[in-house]
């Protein structure tokens, strides 16, 4: 008997930005993150600038825009899935690029050569008994969107991206049971461009730090930019849940046989010190994150969100009907992405930056990754038993791994160890919770096969049980080769989670 459940659902992540490559190929229109370009190996591009979005779209021809190139799973599927079979995968995470069946959101019906290859690749993993989980919108919408009706702070978008969502269901219901509708939907709070087409100085002057090496000092900007900052997102934020209450419902109503689930960023936050204050700071955190699954879950907006957005001056134009939409719109299950967990402090002046998103304190007990993001397995174990009974729903790992510079030895072999060595003791923590008593169906760990990273738009950081031969610009054959841990997961699998050596 193992500690996993029988028909775990051992597997891996992507989404179509970051992985799909062919991005003008075949009628395939651009999306707002085919508008993001290299800016140097270090330098994360989360933050789009009206001026960095206007050189985007002038400059076009002579940007770089690794996106775009992805690793060219759009030719390479076929190559792709026999090595996830290889490795024994049941599920392969994947989203559906919403430009490659409505190029420019705005067309009724959509691409047939779009709509073909996604069967294609449907078919292609079915062929090996691998389910597909798809996310609807992994940060990514047609440009139009962002470029003129302010992304998803507009409730503009709501219909066109409806039409796209009920098209997905309709369409591939019959070979796709597993669907999340928004990749890591709270990142638009931190990330407003990202997550939600918003381009921040259209409402004003905003200064980011000089040369844009991290997320900007929160405690340095003015106070009415962060408040509409906080305002911006958190409307497109309500926009998001209603296009993902509609869709859901959707799905209950016509097709019963598919579970949907949302997705959000999982970040445990510690409190630096036993002082209250710290305390009461990091229980703020714990509600503030938690408030994104209370949405999706439980179907209403918590008192606590509330009362945040009273305090903090945030005034929601709430959509018609939205009470029961929500209501009505409960997802089946809640999927979420885990990496690193930090420490928060009361003292509003002391902040460091952690990875490339957020700013709190670093945990002295644990030790970073080389983009300084902490590693904690104990904190998913801890998370993910506060989340059994939060909401008594089934979780889905959808993403967790360990990003690295990596290239190959003399003998063209990627001996990682270190990635190894940081998914087995998650892997132990996901046991150790599922002893107790969290129901967990699956886990899929970030970029299964190497791919563009999202903060630094670039190849040099890498996930993957499998290398992929590009760099930064676009050199290389993209040819695939197995990393060490190509073999070890495999193991994993086969036993299912018992044998981590
Ligand atoms: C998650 C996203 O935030 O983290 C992925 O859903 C992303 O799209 C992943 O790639 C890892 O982040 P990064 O910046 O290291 O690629």
């Amino acid at each position: 008997m193992t500690r996993f459940p029988e028909n775990f659902l051992w597997g891996g992540a992507t989404s179509a930005a970051q992985y799909e490559g062919g991005r003008c190929e075949d009628g395939k229109g651009l999306s707002h993150l085919d508008y993001v370009y290299y800016r140097g190996p270090k330098i994360p591009c989360n933050f789009m600038m009206k001026k960095d979005l206007e050189k985007a779209i002038s400059e076009e021809a002579t940007l770089n825009f690794p996106n775009r190139r992805g690793v060219d799973f759009y030719h390479r599927y076929k190559e792709d899935i026999a090595l996830l079979a290889e490795m024994g995968f049941k599920v392969f995470r994947m989203s559906v690029s919403w430009t490659r069946l409505f190029p420019t959101g705005l067309e009724e019906t959509p691409d047939p050569e779009g709509v073909a290859f996604y069967h294609n690749v449907f078919r292609e993993l079915h062929k090996y008994g691998i389910e597909p989980l798809v996310t609807m919108i992994h940060y990514e919408m047609p440009i139009i969107f962002a470029e003129k009706y302010d992304g998803w702070v507009s409730p503009e978008i709501i219909p066109y991206c409806m039409k796209y969502l009920k098209f997905l269901i309709d369409e591939y219901k019959d070979e796709v049971k597993y669907w999340l509708t928004f990749n890591e939907i709270n990142m638009v709070t931190a990330v407003p461009w990202l997550g939600g087409g918003i381009v921040l100085d259209r409402y004003g002057e905003f200064a980011m730090p000089a040369g844009r090496k991290g997320p900007p000092n929160l405690n340095k900007l003015p106070k009415e930019l962060l408040q509409r900052w906080d305002q911006l997102s958190h409307q497109a934020l309500h926009h998001q849940y209603i296009a993902s209450a509609m869709i859901v419902k959707y799905a209950h109503d016509t097709a019963p046989g598919c579970l949907i689930g949302n997705m959000f960023n999982l970040h445990h936050l510690y409190a630096e010190t036993p002082s209250p204050e710290d305390e009461y700071r990091a229980h703020e955190e714990h509600e503030f994150n938690m408030s994104f699954c209370d949405v999706m879950a439980k179907g209403y907006y918590p008192k606590w969100l509330l009362s945040y957005y009273e305090k903090n001056g945030i005034q929601i134009k709430w959509y018609d009907n939205y009470e029961t939409i929500l209501a009505e719109g409960k997802v089946d299950f809640i999927s979420l992405s885990y990496y690193l967990s930090a420490v928060v402090t009361a003292d509003p002046e002391r902040q460091e930056k952690i990875g490339q998103f957020m700013r709190q304190l670093k945990n002295p007990y644990l030790k970073d990754s080389e983009f300084g993001w902490q590693i904690d397995p104990t904190a998913l174990r801890i998370s993910l038993n506060d989340l059994r009974d939060r909401f008594g729903l089934p979780i889905f790992i959808a993403e967790n791994g360990l990003g690295a510079f990596e290239k190959p030895d003399e003998e063209g072999k990627i001996h990682d160890d270190y990635r190894i060595a940081y998914l087995r003791e998650h892997i132990k923590a996901l046991a150790d919770a599922i002893e107790d008593g969290v129901d967990v169906f699956g886990y899929t760990p970030w970029g299964c096969i190497d791919l563009v990273s999202c903060s630094l738009v670039s190849m040099s950081k890498r996930y993957g049980f499998v290398y992929v031969d590009a760099d930064d610009e676009g050199n290389g054959t993209y040819n695939r080769s197995r990393k060490d841990s190509f073999w070890w997961y495999k193991k994993v699998i086969a036993s299912n989670g018992e044998d981590l050596d």
